[in-house]
């Protein structure tokens, strides 16, 4: 059964309700000409246009509260955090031997799961990397947690035990998935752990893709993208009508004998 997240706040729900009415979205159009002629207008060209989040932009306008959906009241923003992660470590947990000594959080944004990633293992080092220097700036260095603003890929020099990956890859496009994905794997020490969460959707239509902000694409193609390392799927929850799939691969075959076994979850 899918694990289920629910918004707490009435308003979000509302909210929520209004925003994904397809007439209510039509009745905006048909109230407000300019927008709608506009619309025709750039149709065309806004189609094939690949539009990025500016997560600079976002953290100035929400803050750390910025890399969840923005349609979560801050106030909420805790609740589901500690949620998720419930949901993300027991997973984890069933595939570290504890004995992990270097974590990477790739794309840890504020550092929301960074630092439990260090309560992981008994002698664990992490480090979070994200391109946003903004969000770099709001997380909260520990002895053994480290972050870098990440220009280049080649600032991560080392091998890890554990690659953390919670949504990500949905606001990258998928030619450069292409390339990363064979990165990540080769910062995997033999044995090595990579975890992924991201949304999902049923969605097929992957090699036409534009990205728009974020993509929500299917589980096959993250399976494939990863599927050297056999990477399987071992969980869903869905929170606030996001779909979010959890993945773990590994450089070895054996680890993953039984993921079928359904994981028992309480809130
Ligand atoms: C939805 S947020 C998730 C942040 C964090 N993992 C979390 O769950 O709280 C997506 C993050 O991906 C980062 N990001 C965007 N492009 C990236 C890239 N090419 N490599 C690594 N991180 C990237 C963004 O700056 C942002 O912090």
């Amino acid at each position: 059964m899918i694990k289920n997240i629910t918004p707490r706040s009435r308003l979000i729900i509302l909210r929520n309700l209004i925003y994904h009415n397809i007439v209510f979205k039509v009745i905006l159009l048909i109230l407000n000409p300019i927008l709608l002629i506009n619309k025709i207008k750039n149709y065309k060209k806004d189609k094939y246009k690949v539009s990025k989040i500016n997560w600079g932009l976002r953290t100035d306008q929400l803050g750390k509260h910025g890399v969840i959906s923005s349609d979560t009241p801050p106030e909420d923003f805790d609740y589901v955090t500690k949620l998720q992660k419930k949901i993300l470590f027991s997973n984890l947990k069933r595939f570290v031997s504890k004995k992990e000594k270097k974590i990477l959080d790739y794309g840890c944004g504020s550092g929301r799961f960074t630092e439990a990633l260090a309560k992981i293992s008994y002698k664990a080092n992490v480090l979070g990397v994200d391109p946003e220097k903004k969000l770099i700036d709001l997380a909260k260095p520990k002895k053994n947690v480290k972050y870098i603003v990440l220009k280049n890929l080649n600032q991560i020099k080392s091998k890890f035990d554990i690659i953390f990956i919670s949504n990500v890859l949905g606001g990258i496009e998928i030619k450069n998935l292409y390339k990363l994905n064979k990165f990540l794997i080769s910062k995997l020490k033999k044995n090595g752990i990579l975890f992924l969460s991201e949304h999902i959707s049923d969605k097929k239509n992957i090699e036409s893709e534009v990205l728009k902000g974020w993509a929500f694409r299917d589980d096959d193609f993250y399976l494939n993208l990863f599927k050297k390392i056999n990477l399987r799927k071992v969980d869903e929850y869905s929170y606030n009508g996001y779909r979010t799939s959890i993945y773990v691969g590994k450089t070895k075959e054996k680890v993953l004998k039984n993921l079928k076994k359904p994981l028992k979850y309480r809130k």
